[in-house]
This record gives structure tokens, sequence and C-alpha cells, in this order.
């Protein structure tokens, strides 16, 4: 009998007449918690079973927000949509139909700016915050409520009088020019992928399982929909004018307008005006004010009758491809970019524009001098989004990606899957050389003052530098024989290089590109491994294990270790005396109730991170291992833990203990 085969159909038959009760029936019969239950072990063991895929199965169902590792919550009101339209024409209309179907009495409108963000919905009990949960599908969103206490600007706790005992307040959670700036220039220095518009940052940042991370991002919110049995006014404009004064974010742009030529110089204002908020925003809402009249205007299956959207048009500009060169990053990824005839976007002169790769080349069938269209709407990096083919010059050739290393000459390779094609040859290629260089050297790695671009560019065209270990066998008669003021420069590199021995393990990791590992994936793995040595040794099973640590992370520090010239920098940075381990501060164990025992941690806690885990097993005397075996005393288990190590667990019957349990055995 196959076990495994019979539950997986027994999970997915529940599963689906739990859905149809749910969504169709609106009468459920379990839990949102024992749903997510059944639906995790469904999702663990078709892992284990790719052989009875199939893409009905109700784990297989797409198309909203919601995320693994957060509780679903369903909405009290359905969070419904906007209609909306590019056209003034169409907004005149929507105002003159309001107006028509409210007889015998004034339609005031309120307009607003549309903010370009993610959907929040806040949900306050005695004038406190108990719930923020997303959009999710529109019925059911995902309960984000740790993420979003960290934004400083939503209030807690409310202030001043006159709230109703229960409501609901909506808005969009944004994240400011100047913080998605400041993150998209961190990505970049670590060649992560960039965030493409600050509404793909918001919302990824508020998916984060790490509440710290995503209050380290710098997220904001704006308020603009209140709902509830017994809101203070009749109005929407005052009912928002009150909840500014709770503590709410609430526009000024938020205006009252009675006549149609109101609402257009309305939009003809802010139409440029926008350009200097400090967030996002991609159009405006005009909403009918008084709440009566919304209510006999009523909805659409979609969205309500007494408002509608007017999105900006995303500013555009046509200019001349002069030619498009391919440029080689630290990691070897060649980036392809087009250089165009300088044109005037949005009040800065673009020069450049990047191509991606290229499946955006093909797709965009650009060939040599088109007259291209840059665009940069909601994106702050302008991009190519189209050809104006009617101007193409005869005979003009299509742009090929290029088959070399335009540094280097080596065939470029493409990575299974992905969209980047790289340049395999990570030890003798130039700019890779150089720019691993200049990161290890930089301020957050090893903090090599007075190493800059240049004369990383100098030592490496001189011969005396092809690898960061190179930087401590430098000489001082090596510096000064490039510079005129040699001998000041050497005395002051020579110092820096030296002082830099004592940067802790986690920058080093950091510093030594190891493609994907960014600054707080070092810190990660630099804690859960504690030296060098163990994380040379350690599986891909075993890192995947550590917060936040991918496959992606995983394979690619197993790629790195695996590679004897990374192998041979290793032992030469660590020969000239570089801090290869964790300052461990042993600290007493605060009990011994844990004294012997090898634990092993699976999967996401609510209540700490696995690293906290890791140091309260090691506080109560206890010790933390990175595979099972027949030594393990037991699991410490939280949500999703791998199906396979479950399987091992089971098999080896080693106790399965959850997050409450461990607490209660330690005493918290
Ligand atoms: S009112 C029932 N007002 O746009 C209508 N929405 O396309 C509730 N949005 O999901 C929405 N700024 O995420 C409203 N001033 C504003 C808005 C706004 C941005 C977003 C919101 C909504 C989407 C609708």
């Amino acid at each position: 009998m196959d076990i495994i085969k019979n539950r997986i159909e027994e999970l997915r038959r529940l599963l689906n007449e739990y859905n149809h009760q749910y969504y169709v029936l609106n009468a459920p019969t379990v839990s949102d918690k024992e749903f997510d239950l059944l639906l995790k072990e469904l999702e663990a063991l078709e892992a284990t079973r790719p052989d009875l895929a199939d893409p009905l199965s109700p784990s297989c169902r797409v198309g909203s927000d919601l995320t693994k590792g957060f509780t679903q919550v369903k909405h009290i009101y359905p969070m419904l949509s906007l209609a909306n339209t590019y056209s003034v024409g169409e907004v005149d209309d929507f105002v003159q139909r309001v107006k028509r179907e409210i007889v015998n009495e004034e339609c005031v409108l309120v307009g607003e700016m549309k903010f370009d963000g993610t959907s929040i919905s806040l949900i306050y009990e005695d004038g406190r915050l108990v719930r923020a949960v997303t959009r999710g599908d529109g019925e059911k969103g995902d309960d984000v409520t740790a993420n979003v206490k960290t934004i400083r600007s939503i209030p807690l706790q409310l202030q001043g009088e006159g709230w109703p005992r229960h409501f609901e307040i909506r808005g969009e959670i944004v994240l400011p020019w100047k913080a998605f700036d400041r993150l998209n220039a961190e990505r970049a220095y670590n060649e992560e992928p960039l965030f493409a518009n600050p509404r793909n940052a918001a919302s990824g940042t508020l998916k984060l399982l790490n509440p710290k991370e995503v209050s380290r991002r710098g997220l904001d919110a704006y308020f603009y929909y209140l709902l509830g049995e017994d809101l203070p006014c009749g109005t929407h404009f005052d009912n928002m004018t009150e909840a500014r004064k709770w503590g709410f974010k609430v526009s000024d742009a938020m205006t009252r307008l009675r006549t149609i030529d109101d609402v257009d110089r309305y939009i003809n204002y802010w139409d440029t005006a926008r350009k200097e908020l400090p967030v996002a925003t991609d159009g405006l809402v005009f909403k009918v004010d008084n709440l009566r009249q919304q209510l006999n205007l009523g909805y659409t299956a979609k969205s309500p009758r007494w408002a509608i959207a007017y999105k900006f048009q995303a500013e555009r500009a046509l200019t001349k491809l002069r030619f498009v060169s391919f440029e080689v990053g630290r990691s070897g990824v060649v980036t392809p970019v087009a250089n165009l005839e300088p044109v005037l976007l949005s009040g800065t002169i673009v020069k450049r524009a990047s191509l991606h790769n290229a499946d955006i080349i093909r797709s965009l069938d650009i060939h040599d001098h088109d007259m291209v269209y840059v665009e940069k709407g909601g994106e702050i990096i302008p991009k190519i989004t189209g050809v104006d083919t009617a101007q193409r010059e005869t005979g003009a050739a299509e742009i090929q990606f290029v088959a070399h290393c335009p540094a280097c000459g080596t065939p470029l390779v493409r990575i299974d899957g992905e969209a980047a094609i790289v340049c395999p040859n990570k030890n003798a290629c130039p700019p890779q050389i150089k720019g691993r260089i200049e990161h290890f050297v930089g301020r957050r790695m090893m903090n090599i003052d007075g190493v800059g671009e240049e004369m990383v560019n100098d030592l490496c065209d001189k011969g005396y530098l092809k690898n960061c270990a190179d930087l401590y066998d430098l000489t001082a008669d090596q510096i000064k024989s490039l510079y005129v003021k040699g001998d000041k420069i050497a005395d002051k590199i020579l110092g820096s290089i030296a002082s830099s021995k004592a940067v802790p393990y986690e920058r080093v990791l950091f510093a030594l590109s190891i493609p994907y590992v960014g600054e707080t994936g070092a810190k990660k793995i630099a804690r859960a491994s504690g030296d060098i040595d163990r994380l040379m040794a350690m599986t891909e099973p075993e890192l995947m294990a550590i917060e936040d640590v991918g496959p992606n992370i995983a394979r690619s520090t197993i790629d790195f270790f695996a590679d004897e010239g990374n192998r041979t920098i290793v032992e030469r940075l660590r020969a000239a005396g570089l801090t290869m381990a964790c300052a461990a501060a042993p600290e007493a164990p605060t009990s011994d109730r844990l004294q012997g025992k090898s634990i092993i941690i699976s999967g996401t806690f609510s209540h700490h991170s696995r690293d906290e885990y890791k140091a309260l097993i090691e506080l109560h005397g206890g010790k933390n291992v990175g595979s099972i075996s027949k030594k393990t005393d037991m699991v410490l288990a939280g949500e999703n833990m791998g199906p396979a190590k479950l399987e091992k667990a089971k098999s080896l019957n080693i106790p399965i203990i959850d997050e409450a349990t461990f607490l209660n055995m330690i005493g918290e």
C-alpha cells in the first residue's frame, strides 16, 4: 500500500471540500488554522513525490498575494479595486453621471492622491491596533501585524478622542523615494536584483518574515478610507480629517471639489506637482464625499460606483539608440546597456538605460540606431519600452547579445533557468577581479581605507594584484613605484591593510564576493557556521537550514568553496591573519535543562529567530546540530519544517517539539 499517495489524495479531497465550503457556500466547517495545517502537510508530502504532481491540486491555487508563513484572515468588508481611466474626459463623464444620479442634492467630490504602494487594512479596537491585513485576494489577506507595527507613522494607540470602539481604516503602505533609492543602491552594491519600483519594494518588504529587516527599510503609510458601523461623520472628507487627529497620516492633497472645472484643475495641478511628493503616486482618486450618496450609488461586482481613479501617463520620450554596450559585473553577469542620444525625461537627462538581459532585447526587437521610447513611470531606472519601427534605417541589423566576454574574450554562458548570461572566466576576467577587490576593500567589508577604484585599477594593471589575498603581500616599494607621494600613501595603505585583520568574520565572509551572499546573508551564515572550516564542510541542506538562506545562496556557497582558486585565497587570507571565526563570548548557561542534548532547529518561528533559538539552546547547555542522525535528541520544529527532515526524524523516532513546548521546557 502506498501510504503517502493515499494521504495526498485524501488531503486533496478534504481541501477541495473545505475550499468549496469557504468560498462558495460561505459556510466553513474548519478553522483557517486547521485548513492551513492540512495545506502545509499536503505541500510537504507533494514535495517528496513529484510523480504525483497535479496542477489542479489545491496546493496549486494561485492569483493572490497570499504568502506562506503568514496566517490568513478574512476581511470584514471585501477589499475592492477602483475603476480606472487615463482620460480626463472619462473622469468628467464619471462626475456627470454621479451628479445625474444624485437628484435634488449637491454632489460634492473629494480629490486625493492615488498612492503607488500596497494596500493595507488596519483594525482598531478601543483605540489600539489589533490587526493589519494585506489585500490578498480581496476576500482574505495575510496577517502582517508584526511587520506593520514596525512602521512608525502608524499609530499603535490612537490619540485624541471620538474614535469608534471598533473600526477599520485602509490605506497604502509605501516606500518613500529616499528609502527606495537607498535600498536599491544597497542591493546594486550586493549585486542583488533591484526592485523595479517603490510599489514592488513596499509589497516585497511587507512580506518579509523578519520584522527587524522590515523596520530597517523605512516603510511609510497613507490612509484614505474609514469603515465601520458608527463612524464619527457623514462625509468621507470629515472622517479622514478626524482620522488625521487620531494620529493617521492623511495626505494634505485631499480636497473637496464641487464642479467639473474644479476636478480638471485638480488633475492639471497634480499632474506636475506630484513629482515633488516624497512618495510614488500613479494617479488621483475621485470619490463622492457624502456617505449616504455613496451607499445609494452602490457597487459593481469589482468596484464602488462612487469612485474613479485617474491614472497618470508614464513619462515617455523618443530618442535615438547610439549603441549597445555590454558591461561585466563583479559576479560575471553581462548586462546590456542602451547608450542613447541624451534626452530630457522627468527633469533629468537620460543617456543610458539598462536593457537587462537577452530576453528583453529579443522581445523589444531592437535594431541598430532605432528610435526608442524611454519611460520613467514609477520606475527610477529608465527603461526602453518600445521601438518606433517606422523610423528604422533600411538594412539596420538586429541587436545581438555578444557571444564572448567584452573584457576577456571568453565564450559567455547562460545560467540554466535564468535570464542572466555570464562570463565564466571568474579568476582571470579583469572587471570581475577588479570588482571583487574593490568590494573586498569597501567600508562595510574590510574597510581598507585609501584603496579606491582607481588604485585597485593601477595595482591590477601593474600585475601586483590578481586577487584579494595579494593585498596582504603588497610591499611599500610596489605602492611607492606608482605614486608621486608614494611614501605617505604606502604608510597609510599598509596601515589600513594591517588593521583589516581585526575585521570580524561575518564581514570577511561578505568581503569574499560569494555570489548571492549579501551583507545580511553573510551575517547569518557567519553566526550559524561559527568558523570558516565548519562553513566549508557544510552541506547544501545544512546551509538551507540557516534563516534566510535559500537554494541560490546555499548552492553558490558550496560552489564557491569547491573552487580550488577560492580555497587557496581563503588559506592565504587565513595565513595573513584575517579573522575566520566568530568572536565567541561564552556565556554561562542560564540553566542545564538541555544539558548535553543535540537539537536540530527546523522551520520558521514566531517568538524568536532561528539564531535566537540557537543561542537559547546553548544558554541552556544544549548543542544545536545541523543534520539529523541517531544521536539527535530532539527536533525543535517551527512552521514549514522541511519534509525530508520531518520524515527522517519520524523514521528515527526522534521527538519533534513545537515552539511553545520548547519555550516551556526552558522556562520562558
Ligand atoms: S480607495 C473601495 N483611495 O488603489 C475603494 N485607493 O485600484 C477603496 N489606492 O486597492 C480604495 N490610493 O490599494 C483608494 N486614495 C486612494 C488610493 C487607493 C491608492 C490603491 C488601493 C486600492 C487600489 C485600487
